[in-house]
């Protein structure tokens, strides 16, 4: 059972369930509480018993609740890497403990592959290419320099390099376009709050802000509009997940453009929970298909919108 953030104790007797061990990077987004609800729901529903760790954040919280579960012997290990390094020595000795591993929602630069089985999740360079597109095309015709800020995610994570990446790549194809800050905002809306509230400051002339995640455009709104712009218009707002509250605001035109990453992973990853327990081989890389929101789309989709 379950005991305040983790429940890492000593393994129950065993009742022939599958055992998985899951150590998340914490609760700092919408996205996130997503993705958690996910994972237990579909855990439950697969029959399988899950152990899960909130690591608050932390690599150190991962690693250590990582080797609670080759402790426990658990049958198969997932985790959703905060950063992208530094994993080898505890994917070896997961490796070395016969207990396979499957990545979930963001990959590790380990050189070798066969450290993990898997990596499930979005394909973020595609993400901050998509947004880059969509502006690339939306300023087609300004004559003068668009200047944009940039919120990034979590320093060192997969989704924060890449997303940067893309976007970097697509708008280069305008040199109009125009990175004038570019600052972590963690993923968070106080994050978002606090740095835009700086951008602003520091830029009279900010014509589009690209943040990483929608909780950081979020938090970045209030920014906005307590400095008495009107976001959506004097500053463009391009986001990443399409969580029900950025979806709020893209349909209110508070955000302009929104580039999907789903968080539902929970049913894949059981589902491959069960097959590299069998010992059946699963492709290395699992894409998760994904879109992208104008604010018309967003009007369309949000009375379904699960999360
Ligand atoms: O790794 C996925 C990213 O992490 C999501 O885009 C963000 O909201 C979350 O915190």
């Amino acid at each position: 059972a379950a005991c305040g953030n983790s429940d890492t104790g000593d393994k129950p007797a065993d009742d022939g369930k599958l055992t998985l061990g899951f150590s998340q990077v914490g609760a700092e987004s919408g996205w996130r509480t997503a993705n958690t609800n996910s994972i237990k729901e579909s855990a439950t529903a697969a029959g399988i018993e899950l152990k899960f760790d909130d690591a608050q954040g932390k690599q150190e919280n991962q690693i250590t609740a990582i080797r609670n579960y080759i402790q426990q012997k658990v049958d198969v290990i997932a985790f959703s890497p905060v950063v992208e390094s530094g994993w080898d020595t505890v994917l070896k000795e997961a490796k070395d403990a016969g207990i396979p591993v499957i990545l979930t929602d963001r990959s590790v630069d380990s050189a070798d592959k066969s450290l993990y089985k898997t990596f499930i999740g979005s394909d973020f360079v595609k993400e901050g290419k998509l947004s880059g597109e969509w502006l690339v095309n939306e300023t087609k015709s300004a004559t003068g320099t668009v200047n944009i800020v940039e919120l990034q995610g979590t320093t060192g994570s997969a989704p924060a390099n890449d997303r940067k990446k893309g976007f970097a790549e697509a708008i280069a194809a305008n040199p109009n376009l125009k990175v004038i800050a570019s600052q972590t905002g963690d993923f968070t809306r106080a994050g978002g709050k606090a740095v835009m509230e700086q951008f602003l400051k520091a830029n009279p002339k900010i014509d589009v802000l690209f943040a990483h995640n929608d909780d950081m455009g979020l938090g970045a709104l209030e920014a906005i509009t307590a400095a008495g712009k009107v976001p959506g218009k004097d500053i463009k707002i391009i986001t990443i997940d399409a969580v029900k509250d950025g979806m709020q605001a893209l349909a209110d035109g508070k955000f302009n453009f929104i580039a999907e990453c789903s968080p539902l992973l929970g049913p894949q990853l059981m589902d491959l929970v069960k097959k590299v327990s069998k010992g059946e081989t699963i492709p290395q890389r699992i894409e998760t298909e994904e879109g992208t929101f104008t604010p018309e789309q967003a009007k369309a989709a949000l009375p379904t919108r699960k999360y």
